[in-house]
């Protein structure tokens, strides 16, 4: 898996540094081409001289070469050098300046010109209160925001003598997470190539200048499935109502608001698209009358007439080509399933997601979703509790296993 891959290790300052020579031994064994990357704060716990004699290659430090060297422009050649890169340890300071977007190391230099879709690794490493701080946290959501794997720290006995969160795993767990993450890029998507229409997030509907009806959607299911189709290879457009969330990357992101702008958006791309994930939240009602001022409040009670909205993935369903998959979502609270299955056989849909609601492991806002995955010939794939990112590899494994059949333009 890893012979001729060319690896960068990003080493930052932190006690768990001393643990990567042993890192670095183990990746040279299994064939890889490994070139160390230190900070400053790195070179302050491991010998570089280590690094230097096990991975048989000079230890890239500073943007700017010193005296004698020819090669002025390490900072960019590495980055596109790279077919992985793992930061391991990832100091707090770091993943700071990483998110940040800041460029003022070797590391920093080679995180922002690693190729797209280029895996990258990050263990972060620190004191347990460090790492929960909301600074921390923050900075990790921001870089998984954009397609880098956290690998969160573990908890035991610490270098600094203390117990509690904050470990960095072994050398040899580092070595099996890279391995898996190669190993699913490797592996050809049928997705690959094909356009794929996801819609995510709530929609809010205008009652009048001021105010509107709207729900709890995040996004972040469908930005999820956005991100892993893109991973895929897949071309993703995204239509979005509101949310706070950053775009995926690779995927063209289309903002709206109401249901009838996302319905709009949607119809430009449905022709074109081989694949549509409706994962947005849409309305299923509107004011029949938006106000165009503020109401004013005069009476003790107040009517407000709604009208349906379009039912977007029926729409399209009902005029797709047999080449295009339907794919939906059904959020319910009670007889779930079998509301799901009713859904999926109404719409002609190819698949749909029941999507169980508690409030608390699954459904809207929260980071995890629990999923059952009910798909045109009645299979169904009961999902345990997943984080979303995982929630949406699974249902992108479910999509490819119908997509050979569908396979062709749209
Ligand atoms: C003894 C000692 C141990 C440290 N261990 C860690 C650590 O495990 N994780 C961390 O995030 N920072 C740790 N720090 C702080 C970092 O070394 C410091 O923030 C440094 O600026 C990081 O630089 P870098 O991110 O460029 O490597 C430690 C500092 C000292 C003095």
């Amino acid at each position: 898996m890893l012979r001729g891959k060319n690896i960068i290790i990003g080493i930052c300052g932190g006690i768990a540094a001393y643990k990567t020579p042993q890192l670095v031994r183990l990746l040279k064994k299994e064939g890889a081409n490994v070139k160390v990357v230190l900070t400053e704060g790195g070179a302050r716990f491991v010998s570089e001289l280590a690094l230097a004699t096990v991975s048989q290659e000079p230890v890239y430090r500073a943007i700017f070469p010193s005296s004698g060297t020819t090669d002025f422009t390490h900072h960019i050649s590495l980055g596109e050098w790279a077919d992985a890169l793992l930061i391991a340890p990832a100091t707090a300071n770091s993943l700071g300046r990483l998110a940040a977007g800041l460029c003022d190391d070797m590391l920093a230099a080679c995180f922002l010109t690693l190729r797209p879709g280029k895996p990258v690794l990050i263990f972060p490493a620190m004191d347990g209160q460090m790492y929960l701080s909301a600074s921390v946290q923050r900075n990790i959501a921001t870089l998984a925001g954009q397609g880098c794997t956290i690998i969160p720290p573990e908890s035991g006995e610490l270098a600094s003598g203390q117990c509690g969160l904050g470990r960095m795993p072994e050398p040899e767990a580092i070595l099996s997470h890279l391995q898996q993450s190669l190993r699913s890029e490797e592996r050809h998507s049928p997705l690959h190539g094909r356009s794929v229409l996801v819609t995510a997030g709530p929609t809010r509907e205008k009652i009048d200048g001021v105010r509107f009806i709207s729900n709890y959607s995040s996004g972040k299911m469908g930005f999820a499935i956005a991100r892993a189709a893109a991973k895929r290879g897949a071309l993703v457009t995204l239509i979005t109502g509101p949310v706070h969330l950053e775009t995926p990357p690779g995927v063209t992101r289309i903002d709206v608001e109401s249901a009838a702008d996302m319905h709009a958006a949607a119809e430009e791309v449905f022709s074109s698209c081989n694949v549509f994930i409706a994962a947005a939240a849409v309305a299923d009602y509107r004011p029949r009358a938006p106000y165009e001022g503020k109401i004013k409040k005069e009476d003790a009670e107040m009517q407000l007439a709604l009208v349906r909205n379009p039912d977007i993935l029926a729409e399209f369903s009902k005029q797709r080509s047999p080449k295009q998959l339907a794919v939906g979502f059904a959020l319910e609270t009670r007889e779930g399933v079998e509301c799901a299955r009713q859904k999926l056989e109404a719409k002609q849909l190819d698949l749909i997601a029941f999507n169980y609601f508690d409030g608390k492991n699954s459904g809207f806002e929260v980071d995890t979703n629990i999923l059952t995955l009910i798909d045109r010939h009645g299979e169904t794939l009961e999902l345990p509790k997943l984080t979303k990112d995982e929630a949406a590899e699974q249902l992108l494994d479910a999509i490819e296993r119908l997509t050979p059949v569908n396979a062709g333009n749209a």
